[in-house]
């Protein structure tokens, strides 16, 4: 998913130079795009200081102390001035704002991109407002609250917040044929971890083992949630 990032940053030949990763994670796709964008400078953030953390150590012995920098803060709000960058990305963590259509996420993005950057998103939505089964809300509820997830957005209200807060050149792909391979590594993940599991391992290894189950048990439901890509630029005039 990194490299898919990394394409849809790109302006045909023109690379971002100013770029931030709103949940950076442990540094992997700042990792990749450092790597391929030989001119750009990223900031990651992210409120986990382990993370960030395991992220600065790999990123200082790649080398790219230089065009790297890592903070802790809260995407919703960065404290980082206003149209400071050109780029802006958020890979699996937009789903982590609390409010309903990821209303704080999106001003935010809004406000720290310049006029004319782009702002790409991979998450899990929700396909459609119609209410769920109470056996697909109870699969849904195990999953996201096992990722500690509050709730997945509507595809199309995420639209008319992104709308609202002046991007166009909205473009939104399915790409869950994409997380196919990740599915089908869950068995073998799952086998592997089941296996420390009754070997008496760590609570966090027990509790993701439950986290990957309930994600491979919602895969049934794909008229209700889909895994996208949504690629959007800040208007010009606001
Ligand atoms: C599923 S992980 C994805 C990490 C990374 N983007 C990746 O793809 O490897 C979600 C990340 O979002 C971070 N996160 C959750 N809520 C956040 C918030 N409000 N502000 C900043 N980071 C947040 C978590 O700490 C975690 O690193």
């Amino acid at each position: 998913m990194n490299a898919v990032v990394a394409f849809s940053l790109r302006n045909g030949d023109q690379i971002p130079k100013g770029i931030i990763d709103l949940g950076c994670g442990f540094g992997s796709t700042m990792l990749q795009l450092l790597q391929q964008f030989p001119t750009s400078v990223i900031t990651g953030v992210n409120i986990d200081d382990e993370q960030l953390k395991f992220a600065q150590e790999v990123l200082s012995k790649a080398g790219f102390s230089q065009r790297a920098s890592l903070m802790h803060a809260n995407f919703q709000e960065t404290g980082l001035p206003t149209h400071s960058f050109d780029a802006a990305y958020a890979l699996e963590t937009s789903c982590y704002d609390e409010s309903e259509y990821k209303s704080a996420f999106i001003t935010e993005a809004s406000r720290l991109l310049r006029p004319g950057g782009k702002l790409v998103v991979v998450d899990g939505f929700r396909k459609h407002h119609r209410p769920l089964t109470n056996l697909v809300k109870w699969c849904y509820r195990k999953c996201t609250d096992a990722w500690a997830i509050p709730s997945l957005a509507t595809i199309e209200r995420f639209e008319t917040e992104l709308r609202k807060q002046g991007f166009e050149n909205i473009e939104i792909k399915d790409i869950s044929w994409n997380g196919l391979p990740s599915i089908l590594h869950i068995p073998f993940v799952v086998s592997k971890l089941f296996i420390s599991y009754l070997q008496k391992t760590d609570p966090v290894k027990r509790h993701y083992l439950q986290a990957l189950l309930w994600t491979l048990a919602m895969s049934p439901f794909k008229s209700h949630f889909g895994y996208y890509i949504v690629i959007c630029t800040k208007c010009n005039v606001e």
